[in-house]
């Protein structure tokens, strides 16, 4: 089976390092990786500070709890993204508001955005979907006249370039994440970076208010790379692998990436706690290799630019001097739900992000503040995208495999 998601970056050293650390208990919650990481991220970026916390959402809540914001104050994000998004944004008691897409791109119109500013409005948060830089230039510009304070969501985009330079430094903040099938990966973890100092004070004040998340769930977080590797290969023998996630996931031997009550704007356990120097050892692991797994992606994005050319797929576009690294190759048609389900019963595994304004699908719209109809672009790219997988397991032959089921529908 090809897979899309399923911890798409682990590979054997990553695997055997997770056994490792389960078996070294003075290593799972504090230890030397998590200063080792933010310094890392110090030098590669580069930028002045880093701060690494349990996931990406919790880097978000952090950033705006340093912010000094009030009740009524509003936070505008895109359409067209996860819940992971702004629920945080409600968690820290501020109200988000829903900018619509460019449809090309998948990141936020500048047009959208001027109608969407109020004088209540505080801070943009720019999310670069897919490793996709979003228009920075306008953004950027609109935010300046404005006076909002601008968060980079780089969940997707680590090593993307806008301009020749790496996205994560433009705003006044930005956050990447580690999430299982994010760009890196340590299960869970994220680090939140800044240039500016009375920030950056501030959300070391908060970083150091945290506590660590329990011994359970660190121990949850490092079964998961040897069980998604014990289940992938046989995920199809008699559904055996599929079943025994399926019942990890339901014992909570494994945790979901995304809980369902934060479907309902609620808030679980391991927000707002510091990353354990478990998943921080996971998390620099991974950063070695970067470089490699970014020019893979575009690698596997030529091929399927150059193949999928003549279809009748609309492909992403590639703006000049913008530099993407298609952490998911998303291509777009009206018959996106039947080519996913098709390409399942071939053995093929593509991704459906976005599949509604704020996903997964089973998210309380009233409870994140979206109103239906009013990011009409977005709601149709959840209609239209399929993620095709660009990950270091995805050889040549895989993609003309994809490829070949794609060119069946015309
Ligand atoms: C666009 C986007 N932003 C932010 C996040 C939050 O990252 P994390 O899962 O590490 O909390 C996610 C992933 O869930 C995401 O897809």
């Amino acid at each position: 089976m090809i897979f899309t998601s399923l911890s798409p970056n682990a590979e054997t050293d990553d695997i055997v390092l997770a056994i490792k650390t389960f078996f070294s208990p003075r290593k799972w919650v504090t230890g030397s990786a998590a200063v080792s990481l933010e310094n890392a991220f110090k030098n590669w970026l580069p930028i002045k500070h880093a701060f690494a916390f349990s996931c990406g959402r919790s880097c978000l809540l952090a950033i705006l709890s340093s912010l000094n914001l009030n009740k009524e104050d509003e936070v505008l994000l895109q359409a067209y993204t996860c819940v992971a998004v702004p629920d945080p944004v409600i968690w820290a008691g501020v109200t988000p508001v829903y900018v619509d897409c460019e449809e090309q791109t998948f990141t936020m119109s500048p047009a959208d955005l001027t109608r969407k500013i109020t004088a209540r409005s505080k801070v943009l948060i720019i999310q670069h979907t897919f490793g996709h830089p979003a228009e920075m230039d306008a953004l950027l510009k609109l935010a300046k006249k404005h006076k909002l304070f601008v968060i980079e969501d780089c969940a997707h985009a680590m090593g993307a370039r806008y301009k020749g330079k790496l996205v994560g430094s433009f705003g006044d903040a930005g956050f990447f994440s580690f999430g299982r099938d994010k760009v890196l990966s340590s299960i869970f973890g994220g680090v939140a970076v800044t240039n500016n100092s009375l920030l950056a004070l501030k959300i070391s004040r908060y970083q150091q208010s945290l506590p660590y998340p329990s011994r359970y769930w660190i121990l949850k977080q490092l079964r998961h790379l040897p069980m998604t590797a014990v289940a992938k290969p046989m995920y199809e023998m008699f559904s055996f692998g599929k079943a025994l996630l399926w019942l990890a996931y339901r014992l909570t031997l494994l945790s979901k990436a995304v809980e369902e009550l934060e479907k309902q704007g609620r808030k679980p356990s391991f927000i707002d706690k510091k990353i354990p120097n478990a998943l921080a050892l996971l998390a620099l692991h991974q950063f070695q290799k970067l470089e490699r797994f970014n020019a893979h992606r575009r690698k596997i994005t030529k091929i399927y630019n150059r193949e999928l050319e003549n279809s009748e797929l609309v492909l992403p576009i590639e703006k000049k001097n913008i530099k993407p690294i298609y952490l998911r190759y998303t291509v777009r048609s009206n018959m996106a739900t039947r080519i996913i389900r098709e390409a399942r019963q071939n053995h093929i595994e593509l991704g459906d992000w976005y599949q509604t304004p704020v996903a997964p699908a089973g998210v309380n719209v009233r409870k994140v503040g979206y109103k239906p109809g009013s990011c009409p672009v977005a709601e149709k790219l959840c209609r239209q995208s399929i993620n095709l997988p660009t990950h270091i397991h995805i050889s040549e032959n895989d993609a003309q495999t994809i490829i070949n089921h794609l060119r069946r529908y015309r």
